[in-house]
């Protein structure tokens, strides 16, 4: 059996993607699987095609645009390949930050940050006076901008003054064009990851992220150092496992497959408010999901070939 890790593409957190890639496979091998790579490229159909490099099973490890909006999986899907993860349609719902929150809302019962969405286009008709006073009416400050399809915290500031709005909306536009205008809700920053193995869901325990500033940002997730990590998280144990369901009714609603982590904030209240399901969680050294597992006892080699099999089952 081969298995092709497709790692690297085209988004803005290409590097991620490929320190993600590597370190899964590096496991995979460990528990002696056949592993190639493929940094996604024009030339993914041509390969995959190619009886001498088609591989038996795919696992995408692109993170952010191309990688977590569908497209590869929807090739691999008209490749008839098997494929670990969310399917393609799925992964384009969870994608969009403000379509996700609806869905988890509206379906799933979960609570969820108050929020606007804006595009650039409206932010330059109206200009940025404006738009901080329709903004700063409809939600009260502290507030976060995010592009509504990102990650790893790129183009995403918290914004504390009225002030700060206007940069804070340019930023997240060099990242996209729509912004996701959220409440800055005060509590505990957790994951919560799903693996289904064996066709049961997995739901590993919550993992608390603390860093010195408070802020959980690209530095801070792609360097060993700044983040603190505690599992399980630091809550009463019936706020835990509110969390793990709230985790996986994310999975359930969003009809995510195989592996998703869920990012929340628990307020003060002990209510987990989503804020997103990844399809693509980061699986790098410094990562939630993995540190997670270990915490829990789990071997990562093991691990990940155990949702291999049951993806090849
Ligand atoms: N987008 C990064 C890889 C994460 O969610 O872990
Ligand atoms: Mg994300």
């Amino acid at each position: 059996t081969t298995l092709l890790i497709i790692c690297g593409g085209m988004s803005h957190e290409r590097d991620v993607s490929l320190a993600s890639g590597h370190r899964v496979g590096g496991h995979l091998e460990d528990a002696g699987w056949t592993v190639r790579f493929h940094d996604m490229d024009s030339d993914l159909l041509p390969y995959l095609a190619d009886p001498k490099t088609r591989p038996d099973i795919v696992w995408p490890l692109l993170h952010g645009a191309n990688g977590e909006d569908g497209s590869i999986r929807d090739i691999l899907e008209m490749e008839g390949l098997p494929y670990i993860g969310s399917r393609a349609k799925a992964s384009r719902t969870a994608w969009s930050k403000p379509i996700a929150k609806n869905v988890v809302r509206k379906l799933g019962g979960l609570s969820t940050p108050h929020s606007v969405t804006l595009p650039e286009s409206t932010f330059r008709e109206l200009g940025a006076k404006k738009v901080v006073d329709l903004l700063v009416s409809a939600l009260k400050l502290p507030l976060f901008v995010k592009p509504t399809r990102g990650g790893s915290a790129m183009g995403c500031s918290r914004v504390d003054r009225a002030d700060q709005l206007p940069q804070a909306m340019v930023d997240c536009f060099a990242y996209g064009d729509v912004a996701l205008v959220e409440q800055a809700v005060t509590g505990t920053e957790i994951s919560v990851s799903v693996l289904d193995i064996d066709g049961e869901p997995l739901v590993l325990p919550p993992l608390e992220v603390t860093t010195p500033d408070g802020s959980y940002d690209f530095e801070a997730r792609t360097n060993p150092g700044p983040a603190d990590f505690y599992v399980p998280a630091r809550l009463p144990s019936e706020v835990l496992e509110a969390a793990q369901n709230a985790a996986l009714a994310a999975h359930e609603t969003l009809s995510l497959r195989d592996i998703s982590r869920t990012d929340f904030i628990v307020d003060e209240s002990g209510t987990p408010q989503f804020l997103e399901s990844n399809v693509a969680p980061g699986m790098t050294a410094t990562s939630m999901l993995p540190e997670a597992a270990v915490a829990a006892g789990y071997d990562l080699p093991d691990l990940y070939s155990s949702l291999v099999e049951s993806v090849l089952r």
